[in-house]
């Protein structure tokens, strides 16, 4: 048998492809984290085990454990779903988990999900480019290494154009808000912090670089900075604040 490394979509059990779901409804036990809806899991034949490796802030399991364990329940020769949010190899740690299991001589296949990096601006209305006004996009992490910075060149990134889409970025909101300005952007540039994208708890955040810091951002979000954050499309129209 093999272990599938299962992207589970951006957070609603609706985005969940559907080879995700057949897997999931044929799987002997599932190893999920904690942005999985929960009605994903629901979706799984009586009997199946759920292992919760969820990383929440403070109560971390640490990755060396979880690639073990796909190991250990993969060379049992059981039917392994490790269902992660988005897509598995976005921030993901997906490619570290195949890399134990390649080493390991366990089969593996891995499943796309569609990422809360696009997804989730996609959801809140904000397409992440935009004819005539954004031509590309780069994802970065704003997540700070322990002890250390982000190992994001900020200042760079302000130069390259497009729009700029961040991930964990919550805590350090208002250090890469400075960098950014610091290395060229706008201080009203516009930008979109989503909360829970695609989920019932879906709440959008509109600001500008030079108020991120003192903006209330809850986590998870995605922020999207650049022009198209002033876009809102779900109700099929433009805000007319929207910045061309
Ligand atoms: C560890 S990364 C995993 C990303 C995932 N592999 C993907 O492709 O979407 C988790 C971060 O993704 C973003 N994220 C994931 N799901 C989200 C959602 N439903 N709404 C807003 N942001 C989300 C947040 O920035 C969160 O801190």
């Amino acid at each position: 048998m093999t272990v599938f490394l299962v992207g589970a979509g951006p957070g609603s059990a609706d985005l969940l492809t559907v080879k995700a779901a057949r897997l999931v409804a044929d799987a002997d036990v599932i190893v999920h984290d904690r942005l999985a809806d929960p009605a994903i899991l629901e979706l799984a034949r009586p009997g199946t085990e759920f292992i919760d490796v969820g990383k929440q802030p403070g109560r971390p399991t640490p990755q060396e454990i979880i690639n073990t364990l796909l190991v250990h329940l993969g060379q049992q020769g059981l039917k392994v779903v490790r269902l992660k949010g988005g897509d598995p190899f976005v921030f993901g740690r997906g490619g570290e988990e195949a890399d134990a299991l390649r080493a390991a001589g366990v089969p593996f296949d891995t499943v796309p999900g569609i990422t809360s990096a696009v997804g989730v601006p996609a959801a809140a209305g904000i397409p992440v480019t935009h004819r005539g006004v954004s031509a590309s996009f780069t994802v970065v992490t704003g997540h700070r290494e322990r002890g250390g910075s982000t190992n994001v060149e900020w200042e760079a990134l302000a130069k390259v154009g497009g729009t700029i889409v961040i991930l964990m970025g919550v805590a350090e909101r208002a250090v890469i808000a400075s960098r950014l300005m610091n290395g060229g952007l706008a201080a009203n540039t516009p930008v979109a912090a989503i909360h829970w994208g695609t989920r019932p708890e879906q709440h959008t955040v509109r600001t500008t670089l030079a108020d991120l810091a003192d903006t209330h951002v809850e986590s998870p979000a995605t922020i999207v900075i650049g022009a198209v954050a002033a876009f809102d499309f779900t109700s099929g129209s433009v805000e007319t604040n929207a910045v061309i």
